[in-house]
């Protein structure tokens, strides 16, 4: 937990989308090109929002926006078409709204700890699914996605947000323990179903084991993507 906290710390104290994409740009090049350690699981860990009571990570909005920013340096370095990337503020909106949702994925480097994926979701409105369901071709931005908080009443669906680590983690048992997590984290959350917008074949495969199925094309930015649902 204090390699974690020494990560965390690490990261510099920036709000503004145009000087966090100057910081993000060339760190995700660095996470990307780093020999890490060992890819085997023992050298992975995670941690999330919801664990923050018993973790070194506080909820405070300089600790909050430092883990946003290791959450987006693992994003770019996981995505390097800059169309599949997630911009700064959306992603601290959706961790302000639903910080339970995000599980940061990190693993050691030259004696330091850094971040090399990350899964999440958030809950959305039934009329948010209905449109991915009915009319996801009406979407011509994934904002249009918009984040709730949890509600008591169990009412509402999940939107699959990412799941996504480094090329050099896949298909290793540190993938195999994302998944894993990332499973448990959504039973954790009552929900009626479940959706995602996919933009890889890699995404495709998951989100199909966990039961979604294509439901029409959204566009994002002018490119397609595609736009999955659960049965409810
Ligand atoms: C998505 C990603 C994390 C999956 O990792 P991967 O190593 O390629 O995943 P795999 O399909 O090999 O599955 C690994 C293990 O996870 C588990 N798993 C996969 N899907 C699962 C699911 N829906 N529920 C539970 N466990 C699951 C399984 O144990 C599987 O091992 P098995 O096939 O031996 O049973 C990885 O491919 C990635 O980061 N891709 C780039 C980012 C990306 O495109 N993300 C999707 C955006 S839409």
């Amino acid at each position: 937990m204090e390699r974690t906290a020494n990560m965390l710390d690490a990261v510099p104290d920036l709000w503004q989308e145009a000087s966090v994409a100057v910081w993000a740009e060339p760190e995700s090049r660095r996470i990307a090109s780093l020999n890490f350690d060992d890819a085997q699981v023992d050298n992975v860990a995670s941690i999330s929002l919801a664990d923050a009571p018993h973790a070194s990570l506080g909820l405070d909005p300089v600790s909050l926006n430092r883990f946003v920013l290791c959450l987006l340096a693992a994003d770019w370095a996981c995505y390097p078409d800059p169309a599949n990337r997630e911009a700064y503020p959306h992603l601290q909106h959706a961790v302000t709204v639903f910080p339970k949702g995000f599980r940061l994925w990190t693993a050691g480097a030259g004696g330091c700890i850094l971040p090399i994926g990350y899964s999440a979701f958030h809950p959305i409105s039934p009329a948010t699914f209905a449109v991915l369901r009915d009319a996801p071709q009406t979407i011509t931005n994934r904002r249009q996605i918009t984040p709730q908080p949890q509600t008591a009443s169990g009412e509402q669906y999940l939107y699959l947000y990412n799941i996504g680590i480094l090329p050099r983690f896949h298909r290793t048992e540190a993938s195999q323990a994302l998944m894993r997590a990332f499973r448990e984290d959504l039973d954790a959350t009552a929900h009626r179903g479940l959706a995602a917008i996919i933009v890889s074949p890699d995404g495709q495969r998951v989100i199909e084991r966990f039961g979604l199925r294509q439901s029409g094309v959204i566009t994002h930015d002018g490119h397609e993507e595609l736009a999955y649902v659960s049965d409810e």
